[in-house]
């Protein structure tokens, strides 16, 4: 409890959970319905008077409106999923667990030379200079521009901030761990995560400089995630992966000046991050690794660009009376869904199977178009031969059994090509595109069914 004067300060009480404002203390948030969530936050009312200035109203010129330049980054990927480079004034929130690489990619890119920066600001408030010192050696730059701080004050970062014009770029390494003394409750709760930035969002727009955020999110989403601030910023990407593999996605989720669902990848190296620019080859074990039963390649599309990857399935016998269906790195829905499918239209027996997806390489999947490799891989698993050698698949998957067509099945099939494939299973109703330089075997299949024979009456 906090006493304090009446008039300058007000009491509140704020589910930490969904961030509903409460009249009073409880022991379970009406809103969401979440036990020991809500805490007292002290906030300082302060009337301010707003006099606006002269030029408060402002026109655009349509030439104008292309002076938000992009100011690229040295790694195409990361400009790929950024729509061309940072854009002078915006927000970009990183979110990611911890452990992932989200400070040691935004040091990599604040020791590089970004097109138009010239002051280069970290605000760390996890780690020591000395700390990102030696991280800097680790990765084996060094940029005597990059400014670093160690704070938790938002109000030092913005007063520090005063002077700034716009080539410049400032990181904020996270938000999780920085507070103003407005607000009394601890770091990382909502009230100071939000507040903390609308200042950083208000001073970007102001100053028209670029400010990165640093944000965990944590599996059961307990703390205060980068999730309530999506809606405040002007970028969302999230660098995911599991950090027992090497490979590290960064994925866009939000932004206002470029495509979402585009896909950076790098590799996670003992110097750093290092961009992969041929991703597709990265996520598939040799050629070999099709003759395993259970082992199919899907060729899919992140963003706009074709991405080759190893879909694995295990099928075992169970005594359990639920048999499990479990997946890694794609929806668990949707996997018992197309198990559903494959034993009734192919008349297989799953009730004593339990079943397991996995994407190799830590990738996650979510296009409809991978139905058709899960199914491919599932029923070889099932019958335990392997599929075709040097094959890949897309299609998707409706609940009666047939396969539908997917989109930009010349890019998937060029892909496939060029990586050696030789043939492409698909639905019966894909394009016949003119365009003659596919030289695969391209074998078009109508149903879950007609996957099911062609597996069975393989001779591998
Ligand atoms: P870090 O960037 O601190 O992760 P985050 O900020 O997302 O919490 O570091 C992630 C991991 O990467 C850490 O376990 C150490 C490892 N790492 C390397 O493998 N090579 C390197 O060159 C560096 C700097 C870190
Ligand atoms: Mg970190």
């Amino acid at each position: 409890m906090f006493f304090m004067a009446k008039g300058s300060t007000t009491t509140r009480f704020v589910c930490q959970e969904c961030g509903a404002v409460l009249p009073k203390w409880m022991g379970q948030c009406d809103i969401c319905k979440a036990w020991n969530s809500v805490t007292e936050e002290v906030i300082q009312k302060e009337k301010t008077k707003s006099d606006v200035p002269s030029d408060f109203f402002k026109t655009i010129a349509i030439a104008e409106s292309d002076d938000a330049i992009r100011h690229a980054t040295p790694f195409s990927e990361l400009n790929r999923v950024l729509g061309g480079g940072f854009v002078g004034g915006s927000v970009v929130l990183v979110g990611g667990p911890p452990g992932i690489g989200k400070s040691t990619l935004l040091l990599q890119i604040l020791l590089n030379k970004i097109v138009g920066i010239e002051n280069y600001i970290y605000f760390t408030a996890e780690e020591s200079v000395a700390q990102i010192g030696i991280r800097a050696k680790r990765i084996g730059l060094l940029n005597n521009d990059l400014k670093i701080a160690s704070t938790n004050s938002i109000e030092q970062i913005i007063a520090s901030t005063e002077e700034l014009d716009e080539k410049s770029i400032v990181v904020i390494d996270s938000i999780q761990t920085i507070s103003t003394n407005i607000i009394q409750s601890s770091s990382g709760t909502i009230s100071q995560v939000r507040y903390c930035t609308q200042e950083l969002v208000d001073i970007a727009k102001k100053k028209n400089i670029i400010i990165v955020i640093v944000g965990h999110v944590t599996k059961d989403g307990a703390i205060a995630g980068p999730k309530t601030l999506e809606h405040m910023v002007d970028c969302v990407l999230y660098f995911e992966g599991d950090k027992s593999y090497d490979y590290r996605i960064l994925r866009g989720s939000k932004n206002r000046f470029g495509a979402t669902d585009e896909i950076g990848v790098f590799s996670m190296t003992g110097t750093g991050l290092e961009e992969v620019l041929n991703p597709s080859s990265a996520f598939l074990s040799d050629h070999d690794g099709n003759s395993v039963s259970g082992v199919a390649v899907f060729s899919g599309i992140e963003g706009t660009r074709p991405i080759l990857s190893e879909i694995q399935a295990l099928v075992s016998h169970t005594n359990l009376s639920v048999p499990r269906r479990a997946s890694v790195g794609f929806d668990n829905n949707r996997l018992s869904m197309l198990v559903a499918v494959i034993s009734n239209r192919c008349r297989l027996n799953f009730f004593n199977k339990d079943v397991y997806l996995n994407i190799a390489g830590g990738l996650r999947i979510s296009e409809p178009a991978v139905d058709m490799a899960v199914v491919a891989s599932i029923i070889s698993a099932y019958l335990q031969k392997s599929l075709p050698l040097h094959a890949v698949f897309f299609g998707e998957v409706s609940l009666s059994g047939e396969i539908r067509q997917s989109n930009l099945a010349y890019s998937r099939m060029k892909e496939a090509q060029k990586l050696g494939f030789q043939k492409v299973f698909c639905s019966n109703k894909t394009d016949d595109f003119g365009k003659s330089d596919i030289n695969l075997q391209i074998i078009k299949l109508r149903s879950v069914k007609q996957i099911f024979d062609m597996i069975k009456n393989s001779s591998a």
